[in-house]
């Protein structure tokens, strides 16, 4: 799909994405790239990483590959070296990599809960821990008051509560709260916006290969009636909001970009139901209120 976005709107930045070789990040990848950024990325597989900065390649894209576990902080702290080494500078740093997998909580160790917080809650802030000096005003190739950029990969699944995702669903609640409170300290002592954006279900993306796969079969639709599938370009096209002037006055929010899903129930009476139920319900209360005493308030 053509891009809303003027091609050059992201020209001279520079973008670091962790799990950026596929789904979303490589997708997110893609789109800052193609809209003039530099893109490294970052990832555990090496063979994914050729692939992708491969793809990029080939779409004109400046784009290098930089192996690492975001668990790691030594990790972290080689690849954006290595980034800011190569590229110069850092502008924008999006937080891709997760990790996931269903289990109910019986089944659930508290190793398989920690290793989701490790990748998800915990590299999100070591990675931008890592990334201050090189994003705050007056960093390498930052003016006096020109700060970087963070976009953190959340869930809308926290907002109430899903099954068989308990640690997910924490893990993402801490990364809403880690933005939330990067936005307001590093916002203020640093000039770096910090925004998240919350995916709904993504076409041909890991994580829907994972969390609903065709053997599943279950009729979505029957119990949650927005239920629809978005494209990786949608989130990307909210990444290039949030990192475009566009979102230049926004700081501490998490973009929901799931068609409304997270809201989503079944209906529990049809319309016509409602309009004669309330019909019957107020004509009720008209006539239970004739001869009652007027309020002296
Ligand atoms: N059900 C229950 N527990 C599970 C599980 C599952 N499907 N998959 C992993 N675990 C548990 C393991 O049993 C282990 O706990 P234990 O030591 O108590 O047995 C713990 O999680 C760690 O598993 P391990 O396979 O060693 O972790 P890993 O570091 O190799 O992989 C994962 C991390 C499990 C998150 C893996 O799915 C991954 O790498 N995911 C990245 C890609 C991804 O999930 N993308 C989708 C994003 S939405």
């Amino acid at each position: 799909m053509e891009s809303p976005f003027r091609a050059d709107v992201l020209k001279g930045k520079v973008a670091l994405v962790t799990g950026g070789g596929s789904g979303i990040g490589f997708e997110i990848s893609a789109q800052l790239g193609r809209h003039g950024a530099a893109v490294a990325v970052m990832g555990r597989r090496r063979p994914v990483l050729v692939a992708a900065v491969s793809a990029l390649r080939d779409q004109g894209i400046r784009a290098i590959g930089l192996e690492g576990d975001v668990r790691k902080q030594e990790d972290a702290r080689r690849v954006l070296e290595a980034t800011v080494e190569h590229f110069g500078k850092l502008d924008i740093l999006v937080n891709g990599a997760a990790g996931n997998f269903l289990a109910s909580p019986e089944d659930l160790s508290p190793n398989g809960f920690r290793t989701v917080i490790e990748i998800d809650s915990v590299g999100t802030y070591t990675m931008c821990h890592e990334a201050l000096k090189y994003l705050k005003k007056g960093g390498p190739g930052k003016g006096p008051s020109m700060g970087g950029l963070i976009i953190n990969i959340s869930a809308t699944l926290h907002y109430t509560a899903s099954w068989y995702q308990l640690h997910v669903s924490a893990a993402k609640a801490a990364v809403d709260s880690i933005t939330r409170s990067l936005a307001l300290e590093w916002g203020t002592d640093y000039d770096i916006r910090v925004n998240g954006i919350a995916p709904g279900p993504i076409e041909g993306t890991p994580g829907m290969r994972k969390l609903a796969p065709e053997e599943m079969k279950v009729r979505t639709q029957e119990y949650m009636p927005l239920f629809k599938l978005g494209q990786k370009w949608d989130i990307a096209m909210a990444a290039l909001y949030l990192a475009s002037d566009a979102g230049k006055f926004v700081n501490g929010h998490t973009v929901v970009v799931d068609g409304g899903l997270w809201l989503s129930r079944p209906r529990h009476i049809p319309k016509e139901e409602v309009k004669e139920l309330s019909r019957v319900v107020e004509g009720k209360s008209r006539a239970s209120n004739v001869g009652a005493p007027s309020s002296k308030l």
